[in-house]
C-alpha cells in the first residue's frame, strides 16, 4: 500500500508541494514554527488556534514569507464541535487534508497528586488526550491518505513528580499513537508522535515565571542538556517535517524523542 520511494531524490522526498496541513495550536510556540516549516516545504496550511487573532498574525507572516495558502481558523480542541468545524474549514479552504498535527496542549502544574482535583484532571485530559483523539478521528474521516502527528513529550516516557496530570496525558498520547496507527493503516494513514524535551516557548515561559521571579536562572536550567543548549521550537518543527514527508514513508506508530539525549539512561 505504501509505495517504494527509492527512485526519488532527497529533495523530492522532503517536498510537501500539493499537501494540505492542519496544525492545532498553530499560533505560537512549536505549532507556529511547525506551520512555517511545513509551508516552506511546500504545504498549504491551516493555522488553527484558540487565539484567532494570534493565528491570523502567524498565518499572514507565513503566507508572506512562503507564498503558500495559509488560513487562520479558530479551534478549541477541548470542544469537539470546534474540531469538526476546523476540519471542515480545511476541506473547504484547502480542498483536503493530508497532514494533521495535534499540537495544541496545556501544561499547568498539577502540584502534589494527593491534592489534585477531578476538575483539574478532567480539563488536562479533555484537551491533551480527547482533543488529540478527536483531532485524529476527524482528520482520518476526511483524509484520502496521509499522516497524523501527535505532540507527546518526554513526560510521556518518564515520571516527573508534581506534574502527574500532564504525565498521564502524554503517556496516553503515546498509547493513542500506537493504536490509531493500527486502525488507520488500512486507510493509508500513518500515525506518529514526537516527544520533545523542554523547548523555549511562550507556554514554557509562563510555567517558569514563578521560578524566574524567585531568582532561578531559567536559561541555564533549560540549557542543561547533553548537547549543551536548550531546545527551540525549530528543533521540533524540523522533526515534524521529516515525519510528515515521504522521508518517513515507512515510519508508523513510532514516537520520536527529540530532547538532545536528555532522557537517555
Ligand atoms: N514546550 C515544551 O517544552 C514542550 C515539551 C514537550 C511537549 N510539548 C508539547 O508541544 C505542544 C506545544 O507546546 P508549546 O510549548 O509550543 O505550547 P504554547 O503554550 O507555547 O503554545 C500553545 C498554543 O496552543 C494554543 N492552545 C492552547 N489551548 C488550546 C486549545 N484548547 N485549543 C486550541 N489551541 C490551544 C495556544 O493559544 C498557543 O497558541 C503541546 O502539546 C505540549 O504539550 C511542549
Amino acid at each position: 500500500m505504501i509505495p517504494d520511494h527509492s527512485n526519488k531524490t532527497l529533495a523530492q522526498l522532503l517536498d510537501l508541494s500539493g499537501r494540505r496541513a492542519v496544525v492545532t495550536g498553530g499560533a505560537k510556540g512549536i505549532g507556529a514554527q511547525t506551520a512555517r516549516r511545513l509551508a516552506e516545504a511546500g504545504a498549504d496550511v491551516v493555522v488553527a488556534d484558540l487565539d484567532l487573532s494570534a493565528a491570523t498574525m502567524t498565518a499572514t507572516d507565513i503566507a508572506n514569507a512562503t507564498g503558500r495558502t495559509i488560513v487562520a481558523a479558530f479551534i478549541d480542541v477541548g470542544d469537539t464541535s470546534s474540531i469538526v468545524a476546523a476540519a471542515d474549514a480545511a476541506m473547504s479552504r484547502l480542498g483536503g487534508i493530508d497532514i494533521w498535527v495535534n499540537n495544541a496542549g496545556i501544561y499547568p502544574t498539577t502540584g502534589p497528586a494527593i491534592e489534585a482535583t477531578d476538575e483539574f484532571i478532567d480539563r488536562m485530559l479533555s484537551i491533551n488526550v480527547r482533543g488529540s483523539f478527536a483531532g485524529a478521528r476527524e482528520a482520518a474521516k476526511r483524509m484520502k491518505s496521509g499522516v497524523i502527528i501527535n505532540l507527546a513529550s518526554i513526560a510521556g516516557l518518564s515520571a516527573t513528580a508534581g506534574i502527574s496530570a500532564y504525565v498521564m496525558s502524554k503517556h496516553a498520547v503515546i498509547g493513542m499513537t500506537k493504536v490509531l496507527s493500527r486502525e488507520f493503516a488500512p486507510l493509508d494513514i500513518r500515525v506518529v508522535a514526537v516527544a520533545p524535551g523542554p523547548i523555549d516557548t511562550p507556554g514554557v515561559q509562563d510555567q517558569l515565571a514563578p521560578l524566574k521571579a524567585a531568582g532561578v536562572d531559567v536559561g541555564a536550567m533549560l540549557s542543561k542538556t547533553p548537547l549543551g543548549r536548550g531546545g527551540v521550537p525549530d528543533d521540533i518543527a524540523r522533526a515534524i517535517v521529516f515525519l510528515a514527508s515521504d522521508m518517513a514513508a515507512w515510519v508508523n506508530a513510532e514516537t520520536l524523542v527529540v530532547d538532545a539525549g536528555s532522557l537517555a539512561r
